[in-house]
């Protein structure tokens, strides 16, 4: 049973590092980029929304959607995978988390310090002198984004510069953080087993972290409903939910319940 010996690969590793995306927090709610967009957004296409030009042209617009976003997420809470993933960093202290989520769940499930490769809802900076800026004490409405603006929320200004504050995440044509990247590679050049969970691997260079493991001798083991491109690259594909798989690995590596 492939679940078994993903679970004895488990209790065996010494280095892991468990690699997510959007699927992780579809148990929490939170919508995957490649779901249907809900509510006002249904008519936006995020690679319309998530751009430095989409910004530039109507920064209401695209940091209300983040805003929205960000409200979703608090309204969130982690799910039993997420649990999972924590409790796999407390059996394995040599385990590194790399999401391309921007949400802050892994952190609130007990993560000690997930790698952002693409940013973070929670981290916005100003877009014109990159000084950090703390996320807005309030948050649009339950009912989704504010109908009477249209989503529309005019971005805070930059205590220094005065310039709009821009999210923190990495949008399309962006690069992604070099010191997230670099610290990435370097926990997946060492691990002798990699979780991939939840992601359709089709954003690079984020979706090349399974390839880097594979080649540097590690197992890769996807977690993940539907078959993906990554496919191709694990050992052991277990077809499945991350907030039903995660935790049932996680008992049967070590009869945590
Ligand atoms: P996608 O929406 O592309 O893929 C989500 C994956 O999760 C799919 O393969 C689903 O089958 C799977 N899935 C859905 N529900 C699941 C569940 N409950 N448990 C496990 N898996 C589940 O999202 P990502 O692969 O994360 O980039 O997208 C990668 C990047 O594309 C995002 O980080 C974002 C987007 O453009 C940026 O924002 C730069």
């Amino acid at each position: 049973m492939p679940e078994r010996d993903a679970a004895e690969l488990l209790r065996d590793a010494k280095r892991v590092v468990v690699f997510t995306g959007a699927g992780m927090s579809a148990e929490s709610g939170v919508p995957t980029f490649r779901d249907a967009l809900t509510g006002l957004w249904a008519r936006f296409d995020p690679k319309s929304l998530a751009t430095p030009e989409a910004f530039a042209a109507e920064p209401a617009l695209v940091w209300g959607w983040y805003e929205w976003r960000r409200a979703e997420v608090l309204r969130a809470r982690p799910n039993a995978g997420h649990d999972a993933v924590a409790a796999i960093e407390a059996h394995v202290p040599d385990t590194v988390v790399i999401t391309q989520n921007v949400d802050d769940l892994h952190e609130r499930a007990g993560s000690r310090t997930p790698i952002h490769l693409h940013g973070s809802l929670f981290t916005p900076r100003c877009s014109s002198c990159d000084r950090p800026a703390p996320p807005p004490a309030t948050t649009p409405a339950p009912a989704g984004p504010h109908e009477e603006l249209d989503g529309r929320l005019p971005p805070p200004s930059c205590a220094d510069c005065g310039a709009p504050v821009r999210p923190g995440v990495v949008w399309f044509g962006e690069q992604l953080p070099t010191h997230a990247l670099s610290a990435a590679t370097e926990a997946v050049f060492g691990c002798d087993l990699l979780f991939t969970v939840g992601t359709s691997g089709l954003v690079y260079p984020a979706a090349e972290i399974p390839y880097v493991a594979a080649r540097s001798g590690a197992t890769v083991v996807q977690v993940n409903p539907e078959p993906t491109a990554l496919d191709a690259v694990a050992d052991v594909n277990l077809r499945g939910t991350a907030a039903q798989i995660l935790p049932d690995l996680v008992a049967r590596a070590w009869g945590d319940r």
